[in-house]
């Protein structure tokens, strides 16, 4: 399952990146908003940062207008996924894009059959937001299974990219039902690789590997 860190804050980021274990970056306009910088030099700087996918997102709601800013972003940096609304200017988008061979990433998914569609028209990624859908009453989980039924039927090569992941077992659901990525915020993946008993037992070893009195390097 592929890492990717869903921020636009270049710490978290190089923080991520330090352990060896992210695979890619997702940004939105919100996430764009929220790091207080300029859309084009932050994405810059974020490709620059990580080897994989980096995902910007178009704001447009017409497809020639889309299109236009999607080739746009593709310039930024040769890792750029370019992110276009599950609609149907988006889908026209996708397919445009795909066919100039830009990696598309279809965001805001709350279906199957809009999973279907994205796939249809040659998305890298297909977004499904998850913990959005949890917000509203129905299990997020039950879309990603869905998804990954219909993608194995016709084996299409989009990518299930589980977005919207609130904690850490939207991750393991995710990875259990076989979803390829798993975007979340960089304080789900400290939460990943925490546990109490891992502490406790930590602090059991160094308690008494203080009371032998050896060294390892000495
Ligand atoms: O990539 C989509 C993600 O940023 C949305 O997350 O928690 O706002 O639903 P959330």
């Amino acid at each position: 399952m592929k890492f990717f860190l869903d921020t636009a804050i270049i710490d978290e980021i190089r923080d991520a990146n330090a352990t060896g274990l992210l695979d890619g970056v997702t940004t939105n306009p919100s996430l764009i908003k929220k790091s207080g910088r300029d859309f084009f030099e932050v994405i810059a700087e974020i490709a620059a940062e990580v080897d994989g996918p980096v995902s910007a997102e178009t704001v447009a709601a017409d497809h020639e207008t889309m299109l236009k800013e999607g080739l746009k972003c593709a310039k930024i940096a040769d890792n750029i996924a370019v992110k276009v609304p599950l609609t149907i200017d988006g889908l026209k988008t996708c397919k445009a894009l795909r066919a100039e061979g830009i990696m598309v990433n279809v965001t805001l998914c709350f279906s199957a059959n809009q999973a279907l569609l994205a796939a249809k028209a040659g998305a890298t990624f297909i977004s499904p937001f998850v913990g959005r859908h949890d917000d509203v009453g129905f299990d997020g989980m039950d879309l990603i299974a869905d998804i990954r039924q219909i993608y194995d039927n016709y084996e299409f090569d989009t990518e299930i990219l589980v977005a919207s992941v609130r904690h850490p077992v939207h991750v393991l659901q995710s990875a259990q039902i076989g979803a390829d990525v798993a975007t979340f915020p960089h304080s789900v993946m400290q939460k990943l690789a925490a546990h109490p008993l891992t502490d406790k037992g930590l602090a059991a070893f160094e308690k008494d590997w203080a009371d032998t009195g050896f060294s390892i390097l000495d």
